[in-house]
């Protein structure tokens, strides 16, 4: 009789309400307990990935990982329309939007572009036509980041920029590298992305990021001309796209056309060559209108 009581429907139901909210409370306060140090290692894989694009190799522990960073990098925000510094800009943006930044250097650090574009919100996003999202952003932030890797006597010795654009399934995250003339591409990592292993994923194969490094980005008329194409020609500009995932390849190929042109850091690099001795007798960008729908 007594058996039969404690097995009655009411206490299973009970029960069973008694586990889910014990379990969705460890889950919850586990997901809040952990999300700085989730932010901390985010932030670590970055720097990671941005010292290994840049050619360093055997990064150590983190330690090792935030000092050297600390050392050799520069981080920027830039202006995308005009390509010159906003770090005080962009701060005044994203205070704008509830983003409350404390200083420039605050907002060096925990900028987020990504959820910038995402936002949709006018001060730190412009919609973009249907021509013009070649990459699928729908919205592309006013300001971006711009990491400038430096020799220890502080000569620039690597540009990288954020790029990203879709694939076939995923939002492909990556770092361009590139020399200081502005025009010769040092290597391409991606530190985010979703692609399937063995075809689309293997854009992070040792194999297709060694055809990176060397390639020119601009032609004679300032035009994008790197590419990534099936049967690539034995040229300064052609990466040969990946067997069987010609989608992930054209991704990345667009990827590269929209942030080298006049929608990403076209404006920025046409300013470094014009004040950079370095990049001077390269060949220039051409920025064109304001496309910005
Ligand atoms: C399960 C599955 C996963 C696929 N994953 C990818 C992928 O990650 N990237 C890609 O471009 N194509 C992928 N494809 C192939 C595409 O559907 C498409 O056939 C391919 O991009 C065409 O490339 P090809 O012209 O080199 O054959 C996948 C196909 C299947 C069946």
């Amino acid at each position: 009789m007594q058996q039969d009581k404690k097995n009655s429907p009411l206490n299973v139901i009970i029960l069973a309400v008694v586990l889910c909210v014990v379990c969705s409370l460890v889950v919850s306060t586990a997901a809040v307990g952990l999300k700085s140090l989730q932010d901390k290692n985010v932030a670590l894989d970055r720097k990671a990935n941005l010292l290994q694009v840049t050619g360093f190799e055997d990064l150590g522990t983190s330690a090792d990982i935030n000092e050297l960073f600390g050392q050799r990098f520069e981080i920027e925000i830039i202006d995308l329309e005009t390509g010159e510094p906003a770090v005080a800009k962009a701060m005044a943006a994203l205070n704008e939007v509830g983003k409350k930044m404390k200083n420039e250097e605050e907002t060096l650090v925990k900028y987020d572009q990504v959820w910038a574009s995402k936002s949709k919100k006018d001060s730190v996003s412009d919609q973009l036509s249907k021509d013009e999202d070649t990459i699928q952003i729908k919205y592309r932030e006013k300001f971006s980041h711009v990491y400038i890797m430096k020799s220890e006597s502080g000569k620039v010795e690597k540009y990288v920029f954020p790029v990203r654009g879709y694939g076939l399934w995923s939002m492909m995250k990556g770092y361009l590298a590139v020399e200081p003339d502005l025009q010769t591409i040092a290597g391409l990592t991606f530190y985010d992305q979703a692609e399937t292993p063995g075809l689309g994923g293997e854009i992070k194969s040792v194999k297709f990021k060694a055809q990176w490094p060397g390639k020119q980005i601009y032609g004679a008329k300032g035009d994008v001309r790197v590419q990534v194409v099936k049967s690539a020609p034995d040229d300064q500009y052609s990466i040969d796209a990946l067997t069987g995932a010609t989608i992930t390849s054209n991704g990345v190929s667009k990827m590269m056309k929209y942030w080298l042109g006049d929608q990403g850091f076209g404006p920025y690099i046409k300013l470094k060559k014009q004040s950079q001795p370095e990049a001077a007798n390269t060949t220039m960008v051409t920025t064109g209108e304001k496309t910005n729908g």
